[in-house]
């Protein structure tokens, strides 16, 4: 068929915690030519519970899809040649619905949620001490309130419209993208009930190796699999879009955020790694077909299959869990700022002298890659009667070059030493914490001009799908970070840093 003047477009939903995207991408040349995107609420009823409205969500989804198409429009760019969509998604964050009614049973629950910590301590007792790692050979994840895996067992202890619906044989459930998917492809009208291997990896339900529902680990959380999704590779047709400008179009791909930016940063071979600067942070090591457990507190998981006869590639993930809403817990929480985009400013203005005399543990729900410390809160060392707010949002942001340095540190131990970081997410936007992160890390940062590597994995692999994706394309051009600091003046940051980390911790029991 003829397409407009760029060719075959593709589509991505890029649902991330805080926002939610549409993009549209030119297959040909990975250009954005339009997107649109929509902030979401986060719900707290109670102290450490997060949560999100499952039906917000989907809505955002709608509305970004149909003013995007708008824009193509009034660009004069025809909404009919795109020709698939991708969707990524925030990860492990949890949704049960009922199949009949298509309403959601409860209020998504978010990543970040640590509800869940007494069914950890349970779950850890019953195995014996020292038994965070009780699934991890099978899941590649230790015991944490991270994993959908004990928000499931929850909803299914203490919602009791999902204990209905599982005995009524009604209930779904799954991660956002199943949510995404299903109701974009029909809903109660057939929709598709499916999750793809890298969001399916992130529930600890699933085998690394027959990337299948595993029975010891649903007997272990107590899951009836029926209520699962069918997991499928991250690049084929889930279903087609059932409604509004897209009708017709394929769900060709799919893939949790932080494997979507490992393949939007074209990160592909063994040893290649790329940083995520989001909500959270997230550093994902390439291991190809290798499943490398970690012996420094990483994550094992499946970075991305590219079709469903494709052999899965797997990844080594430091997973850290506040980064981007350090920020936004200064604008919110404690209204010292007015716009997360000042922060770049205000840090600037601290002087050479004064930098470092500040040291912020964001650990807001206890801390994950390396240490898994759920009863970690934060900490706030070095104030003085001259401490102002800059300083303040300058150790916010060296707050999270120091936690991505520590998990750059467990991947040397556990591979190799990295050469360089790929940067990317909202934050990453950031030049002087680019710079910043390049001067603790000790090796050059580089930050693609494109910062939307996460949607651009998910049109690359729906596009590839399609087979309307080039397999190749050059290098896109990007801002290179090289460090700075001296290693004495490194290391004596460091060491200041885990002072303050020890005293974060045991905070609660
Ligand atoms: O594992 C949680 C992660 O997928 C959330 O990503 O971009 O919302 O920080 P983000």
């Amino acid at each position: 068929r003829e397409f407009g003047k760029f060719g075959p477009l593709i589509g991505a939903v890029d649902e991330g915690t805080s926002n939610v995207k549409f993009l549209v991408f030119a297959a040909n040349t990975s250009e954005v030519l339009t997107y649109h995107q929509i902030t979401l609420k986060r719900f707290s009823p109670q102290e450490g519970w997060i949560e999100q409205d499952a039906l917000e969500i989907l809505n955002a989804v709608l509305e970004c899809i149909e003013v995007t198409t708008d824009n193509l429009r009034k660009l004069d760019i025809n909404p009919e040649d795109v020709v698939g969509i991708g969707i990524t998604n925030q990860r492990e964050t949890t949704i049960v619905w009922n199949s009949v009614t298509g309403q959601p049973l409860y209020s998504a629950i978010v990543w970040l949620d640590v509800r869940t910590s007494n069914i950890v301590d349970e779950l850890i007792k019953a195995k014996g001490a020292q038994c965070v790692n009780a699934v991890t050979q099978t899941s590649g994840l230790p015991l944490s309130t991270y994993f959908s895996s004990v928000k499931l067992k929850w909803l299914l202890q203490n919602v009791s419209a999902v204990k209905k619906s599982v005995k009524a044989g009604e209930c779904m459930a799954g991660t956002v993208d199943s949510w995404l998917i299903w109701n974009l492809t029909g809903g109660n009208h057939g929709g598709a009930h499916v999750t793809d291997v890298t969001n399916a990896s992130r529930t600890q339900l699933m085998s690394l190796r027959s990337l299948q529902w595993d029975k010891g680990l649903l007997r272990f959380f107590d899951i009836p699999i029926e209520i699962l999704p069918k997991i499928k590779s991250s690049a084929e047709i889930y279903g087609y879009i059932s409604t509004g400008s897209l009708l017709g179009v394929p769900i060709a791909g799919c893939l949790g955020d932080q494997q979507a930016a490992l393949v939007g940063q074209g990160c592909m071979r063994f040893g290649q790694v790329k940083c995520t600067f989001g909500t959270g942070c997230f550093l994902l090591y390439n291991t190809g077909d290798s499943i490398i457990h970690s012996q420094e507190g990483l994550l094992t998981t499946v970075a991305y299959k590219l079709g469903p006869d494709a052999p899965p590639v797997y990844a080594l993930e430091g997973s850290v869990a506040i980064a981007g809403d350090t920020l936004q817990w200064l604008r919110d929480g404690l209204e010292l700022i007015s716009d997360i985009q000042d922060t770049e400013a205000l840090a600037s203005e601290v002087t050479d002298e004064e930098e470092g005399s500040i040291c912020f543990v964001p650990a807001f729900n206890g801390l994950y890659s390396p240490y898994w410390r759920k009863d970690a809160r934060g900490i706030m060392c070095g104030i003085s009667g001259k401490t102002r707010r800059e300083h303040i949002v300058r150790a916010a942001l060296e707050s999270v070059c120091h936690q991505t340095h520590s998990v750059a540190a467990a991947m040397a131990k556990d591979c190799a030493p990295l050469g360089r970081l790929l940067a990317d997410g909202g934050m990453a936007q950031n030049s002087l914490l680019m710079q910043m992160q390049a001067d603790i890390l000790g090796i050059p940062v580089i930050r693609p001009l494109m910062m939307e590597s996460t949607a651009l994995g998910a049109a690359i692999v729906a596009g590839r799908a399609l087979r309307v994706w080039p397999t190749s394309t050059p290098s896109p051009p990007a801002d290179t970070f090289s460090p700075a600091m001296t290693s004495e003046e490194r290391d004596m940051r460091r060491v200041r840093w885990e002072e303050a980390l020890g005293k974060c911790l045991g905070w609660t029991t």
